[in-house]
């Protein structure tokens, strides 16, 4: 087979102001992808890089998967595009039910958007429009989580709790709380898995509650385990404790699921992991194996059909986007949601969980490590921050990784590891080994 001559690389990097990320510095010295396959990217000049990360999280069964790439072609020709407003195509209904059969409980009903952060914003309106529907109108106030991260939308900013994504925007939502979060290195440092330690965090819900009075709350958000913010890996039973709390005071539990879900924690959603279904979930990333932008809040049937009642001639939620269940995303999905049974990916994650952890933790002693976590297929490496200069060490792990043939990704001064779901053990290996050499190399 001939592989076709990389694309050549733009002679101009100001036009594009690229998201997340410090343009001046990266642009004095840029970092290029030209191609990917299986478990490697290509860089520029064509070395392989292994993924640590999924790209962004997102390519859970692995680069260029045949299947999802004639699906997107097939439909492309096919019907490229038809409003989901007042019409439908047969793929979007299709994937519709296969991820309310997939989903846990009984998230029947799916309402589709484009990424992480419009599922969330999706996810907050329906919970908020749901107590007006449900008679309790009152009900207006949601609680989100420090270091929770939930996309860049102003809802998902005003419950999300990364402080740099909240400054500089505005007031954002009103009448928003936020949990603490669950980290404690001094209790839980270098656990391996689900930490015994931070169970009873979950009760501070309660003390938020009693300042506002229970009737007046909409929704907790919360991501099952916080990825952004640096993997924060939930207590044992902390979810289950949240989960109980919102039950006793009528308050929906939404799990963001945008990273966890699809095979990351060694089941389909964390939700079925931890065995805590909530009343909604978002998902986004996997869902289409990162090929093309598609994201979802799933709600369960006691909130949909909340909505299914009044004039028939009127929308019942007066929310949507031109791209809601694409049929190019929905045809990516369908495509991948078959990989992901077929190849028995969840079940692979599992299988190979414990592995990875011991591969993981194998990098305790290495300079500047105080803290390492894992669960699924999930690592949160934290380094000691520089005096002075937090994240600048974090950066140059990144930069060195990625000289040395790997891609991991850089939360401040945790290195997150999150590769995908068809990673061997040789890979583990080697991945590790290039962690370790960053590691080894940075002051
Ligand atoms: C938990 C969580 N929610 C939401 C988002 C936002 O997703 P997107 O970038 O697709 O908008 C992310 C992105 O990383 C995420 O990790």
């Amino acid at each position: 087979m001939n592989t076709p001559a990389p694309p050549p690389l733009p002679n101009d990097l100001s036009s594009f102001w690229m998201p997340f990320t410090p343009n001046r510095k990266f642009k004095a010295n840029p970092r290029f992808i030209v191609a990917a396959e299986g478990m490697y990217y290509t860089a520029s000049d064509g070395r392989r890089i292994i993924d640590g990360t999924s790209g962004l999280w997102c390519v859970n069964a692995g680069h260029g998967r045949s299947e999802i790439i004639e699906a997107i072609k097939t439909q492309a020709a096919e019907l490229d595009y038809v409003p989901s407003y007042m019409m439908g195509h047969p793929k979007s209904f299709q994937l519709a039910q296969r991820l309310a059969a997939m989903a846990p409980g009984d998230l029947n009903h799916v309402f589709f958007g484009n990424s992480g952060s419009e599922a969330v914003d999706t996810a907050l309106k329906i919970a908020l429009a749901y107590h007006a529907r449900a008679g309790e109108p009152q009900r207006r106030r949601l609680v989100g989580r420090a270091r929770g991260f939930h996309g860049a939308g102003f809802g998902g900013i005003s419950v999300g709790g990364i402080a740099p994504n909240r400054t500089n925007f505005g007031s954002l939502l009103a009448e928003v709380d936020h949990l603490g979060h669950t980290h404690n290195p001094e209790h839980n440092a270098f656990t391996l898995g689900q930490p015994e330690w931070g169970a009873h965090l979950a009760d501070e819900l309660e003390d938020i509650v009693a300042l506002h009075g229970a009737g007046n709350f909409a929704a907790v958000i919360i991501e099952p385990m916080a990825g952004a913010g640096g993997v924060l890996i939930p207590p044992k039973g902390y979810l289950e404790k949240m989960r109980q709390i919102c039950d006793a005071h009528g308050i929906l539990l939404i799990f963001d699921e945008v990273i966890t879900g699809f095979g990351r924690l060694g089941a389909g959603f964390a939700a079925e992991r931890f065995k805590v279904v909530p009343d909604i979930m978002t998902i986004a990333k996997g869902l289409t194996n990162g090929a093309v932008p598609m994201g979802a809040a799933l709600v369960t049937s006691k909130i949909y059909d909340a909505f299914m009642e009044g004039p028939e001639n009127v929308a019942e939620l007066y929310h949507g986007y031109t791209y809601s269940g694409h049929p190019v995303a929905s045809a990516a999905a369908l495509a991948t949601l078959d990989i992901y049974a077929r190849d028995h990916l969840f079940e692979r994650a599992a299988g190979i969980e414990n592995f990875w952890q011991a591969a993981v933790h194998g990098l305790k002693g290495l300079p500047n490590v105080i803290d390492i976590r894992n669960l699924g297929l999930v690592a949160g490496i934290e380094l000691a921050a520089k005096d002075g200069a937090p994240g600048t060490r974090g950066a140059d792990i990144l930069a060195k990784c990625f000289k040395g043939g790997a891609l991991v990704r850089a939360t401040g001064d945790t290195i997150a590891l999150a590769p995908p779901l068809i990673i061997t053990e040789e890979q583990i290996e080697a991945l590790m080994e290039i962690v370790a050499a960053a590691l080894k190399s940075v002051d």
